[in-house]
């Protein structure tokens, strides 16, 4: 592992890029992998290639946050909005989970990773919910990378049904109002007890956060590239690291 560090560098906009050894590598990371369609169409190729290819481009962004001891890996494979797209594409993304743990669980075990999904389960086919169950299940008592699918994830939904569930406490009689804290409304959103992001990637160009993440965002440092997500890769991934390791972190303080 020690090899990556230091000796790693790339030339980005002709200036080298080096991660800053083995101090400071972010412990959470969160990935908006945007671009499948833009990188398909650039090719001439259908919308659905680009997924597939981002879905090898899942594998390369863990192999490598693994590689550095990245501890979380969240990747926002599929929006509450996405719903929005047609049939055809979201059945496609729909049944990419099963391939690529079909394709990946038996390597995800053997490298200790954790399997999580944050999402709403309610929309999701039953084939895509049964694939992601079975690689959480065996995956429950690994102890190293959490690799967490947002899965049907908005945080929209997902705060405004966490605060439905503390009004029916309140309602209750179960929770004092005074009771209700910054701590407690950050525990009861679907990321639960992961920690906030320390590093936000997203691709494609795009710059914004597409209800991802919107509370737990609230001090991640970003970083965005124009590439598209089939793209992305070890590079990439250790680019943005590099570019975290430089940077100060204040919350509202002084450094
Ligand atoms: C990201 O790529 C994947 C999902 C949102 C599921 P897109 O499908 O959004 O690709 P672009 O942004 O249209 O290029
Ligand atoms: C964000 O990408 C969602 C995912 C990557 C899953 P979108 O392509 O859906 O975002 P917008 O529509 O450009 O904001
Ligand atoms: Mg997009």
């Amino acid at each position: 592992m020690n090899k990556v560090f230091g000796s790693w560098w790339k030339k980005d906009n002709n200036s080298a890029t080096e991660l800053q050894g083995s101090e400071n590598i972010p412990r959470h990371v969160a990935i908006i992998m945007d671009g499948n369609g833009r990188w398909a169409r650039k090719l001439g190729l259908p919308r659905i290639v680009g997924h597939r290819n981002g879905m090898k481009a899942v594998k390369r962004a863990t192999t490598a946050a693994d590689e550095i001891g990245i501890s979380i890996l969240t990747l926002y494979a599929f929006s509450t909005e996405n719903w929005k797209r047609p049939k055809e594409e979201v059945d496609f993304l729909m049944s990419l989970p099963q391939e690529f743990l079909a394709l990946e669980l038996e390597e995800l075990i053997q490298k200790n990773v954790q399997v999580r999904m944050m999402g709403h389960t309610d929309r999701l086919p039953g084939h895509t919910i049964a694939a992601m169950e079975e690689a959480i299940e065996r995956t429950k008592n690994n102890t190293g990378l959490i690799l967490n699918f947002a899965l049907n994830y908005g945080s929209h939904r997902e705060i405004t049904e966490s605060v439905k569930q503390i009004a029916r406490e309140v309602q209750a009689g179960k929770l004092d109002p005074e009771a209700i804290t910054q701590e407690l409304i950050g525990s009861r959103l679907l990321s639960g007890d992961l920690p906030d992001p320390d590093l936000l990637i997203r691709t494609g160009g795009e710059l914004r956060l597409s209800n991802f993440m919107l509370w737990q965002t609230a001090y991640s440092e970003l970083w965005f590239t124009e590439q598209y997500w089939p793209e992305f890769g070890r590079e990439q991934l250790f680019a943005a690291v590099a570019e975290y390791q430089k940077r100060t972190r204040r919350y509202g303080g002084l450094s």
